[in-house]
């Protein structure tokens, strides 16, 4: 097994975060609507997954450690885990489990529907991340996943039309994704592959 300490210190903090903002609600301490309060900081976990999940390639073509890499796929499943527990939420709290108001949320709420179609994309990414498929889809692989970047702009713009009037937070992580893109054009990651590579030989 490689790099084993990282699996347990991430799972145990991304696992403890929702199971402590349960037993926040439970303790009447997430305020006069602790639903939404849950929804929200699932959601916005999610986000942050997955922010990190995106960082570790680079941080791996900086560092030229593979044990970020090691903990992408993992990271990743968080990421879905917690969109999938922030679907959840939303529709037993929110919507108090009425799936007929659904076609009338989406009208009402096109913000839902954005969110729908990043988690589509996140599920397809879970489901093809395991190493099989990284066999049986071959090249087609890093295609698929780069559909991540989709996710990340849905994801963004779903965010956005939440917070609007308070949209400090929002600018933090747009600012972090937009670095996150940038790092990827071709020409930044050769220049970081060299800085690195320079670094390895002392110069
Ligand atoms: C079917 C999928 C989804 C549905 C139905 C959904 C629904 C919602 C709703 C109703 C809210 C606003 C809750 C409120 O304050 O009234 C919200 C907020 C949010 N959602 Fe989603 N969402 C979905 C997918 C996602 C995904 C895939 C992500 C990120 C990867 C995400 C991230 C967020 C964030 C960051 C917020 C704002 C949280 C805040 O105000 O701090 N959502 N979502």
């Amino acid at each position: 097994m490689r790099y084993p300490v990282w699996r347990p210190a991430v799972f145990a903090c991304a696992a403890s975060l929702p199971l402590y903002w349960l037993y926040l609600g439970w303790q009447f301490a997430l305020g006069p609507d602790p639903g939404k309060v849950l929804v929200d900081n699932l959601g916005e976990g999610a986000l942050v997954l997955l922010l990190l999940t995106l960082s570790m390639t680079p941080m791996q073509r900086l560092t030229g450690w593979g044990g970020w890499l090691a903990v992408r796929r993992q990271l990743g499943l968080w990421c879905f885990t917690y969109a999938l527990l922030h679907l959840s939420g939303y529709l037993y709290f929110l919507l108090g489990g009425e799936f007929s108001r659904l076609g009338e949320e989406l009208r009402e709420r096109p913000y839902v529907l954005v969110g729908g179609l990043g988690f589509v994309g996140l599920t397809v990414l879970a489901m093809t991340s395991s190493r099989w498929s990284m066999r049986r889809l071959g090249k087609r692989w890093k295609k698929v996943h780069r559909l991540v970047y989709l996710i990340v702009i849905l994801a963004l713009l779903h965010m956005l039309w939440v917070v609007r009037a308070d949209a400090a937070r929002w600018f933090l992580y747009a600012g972090i994704a937009m670095a996150l893109f940038f790092l990827r054009v071709p020409a930044v990651t050769k220049t970081l592959a060299s800085v690195r590579s320079r670094k390895g030989r002392g110069e």
